[in-house]
């Protein structure tokens, strides 16, 4: 049985998942399987075509890897992959989406605004800035409405620093999430689905040093601590066990999927985000809560390829 693990990719998190894409293979191997390392570029299609391999595991983070691009191509062609069909993930990718279907549902979000960077032409950057800043206050965070690894982020506590920090944030799309920044407890949940039934793995808590968990603190070791278990009461354990469950059930997410949340210093749970292609690096967290389950990456993707397969 072949296995194409597909990485690299064209987005901004290229580096990240030829590193996610590395281990994976390295541990499908381990497994018995007989694996391939596929760049993703313009060839891929003819060689998914000519190659057909058995199963196909989307290593790719961010932009085609994540949006449904590839998926559909897989879909499209009928080969099996692991993770979140075409459809669902073209909602859950896009982070206001997953908020407002999370919010409607009756579960907690940072407040929040989008804006299109035609808004700032139409109005005027000024006026933008202001109306925002009276509806979610400060601090607050601004994200790329679509993107990973927080690429593009920056957290704004004073005023004066947003022209800056936009400019930053468009310079990874078109589109500006800005929500108001909770401080707490930063926790990523991992889902996994076997048979139908999506269970959450001990979720890990982020305590980056320097407070913010951006790129830098994502991807250096020793800069940022992890606590697997997250230090939570038993109560706040649960609610996030039961949010990441939720919304992997909410989005239509299949196989694996990381829910990002912060329990508030009030207690309330806020939902961030769901990644549909979760990093598998040295410090990615999802590794981390596989390992705390007593279980392997290897085992649970071999588990997730045979599922895709049958
Ligand atoms: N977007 C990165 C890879 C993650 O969510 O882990
Ligand atoms: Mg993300």
């Amino acid at each position: 049985r072949t296995v194409a693990v597909l990485a690299g990719g064209l987005s901004h998190e290229r580096d990240v998942s030829l590193r996610s894409g590395r281990r994976l293979s390295a541990v499908l191997r381990d497994e018995g399987f007989h694996v391939e390392e596929w760049d993703t570029d313009g060839e891929l299609i003819t060689r998914l075509r000519t190659e057909r391999p058995s199963a196909v595991v989307i290593a790719l983070h961010g932009g085609e890897g994540e949006n449904g691009s590839v998926q559909s191509i897989l879909e499209m062609l009928d080969i099996p992959f692991v993770g979140t069909s075409a459809h669902a993930c073209r909602r859950a990718w896009d982070k206001p989406i997953a908020k407002a279907e999370l919010l409607e549902a009756g579960h907690t979000t940072p407040e929040w605004v989008v804006l299109p960077h035609s808004t700032f032409r139409e109005l005027g950057a000024q006026a933008v800035l202001d109306a925002m800043v009276a509806r979610i206050g400060l601090p607050l965070i601004l994200k790329p409405d679509q993107g990973g690894s927080a690429l593009g982020a920056e957290v704004v506590t004073d005023a004066t620093e947003l022209p800056t920090a936009m400019v930053g944030c468009f310079a990874y799309g078109e589109t500006v999430l800005a929500e108001q920044y909770i401080s707490g407890t930063e926790v990523a949940v991992t889902v996994i689905e076997l048979n139908g039934e999506p269970t959450a793995l001990p979720a890990v808590e982020i305590v980056p040093g320097d407070g913010i968990y951006d790129y830098t603190a994502r991807y250096t070791a020793g800069l940022t601590d992890f606590f697997t278990p997250a230090r939570l009461s038993d109560d706040s354990a649960r609610a996030v066990s039961e949010l990441a469950v939720a919304a992997h059930k909410l989005l239509g997410l299949r196989d694996i999927s990381r829910t990002d949340a912060v329990v508030a210093e009030d207690g309330t749970v806020q939902f961030l985000e769901v990644n549909i292609s979760p990093g598998l690096t040295e410090t990615s967290t999802v590794p981390m809560a596989v390992e705390a389950s007593g279980k392997s990456i290897g085992t649970i993707y071999s588990d997730l390829i045979d599922q895709a397969i049958s």
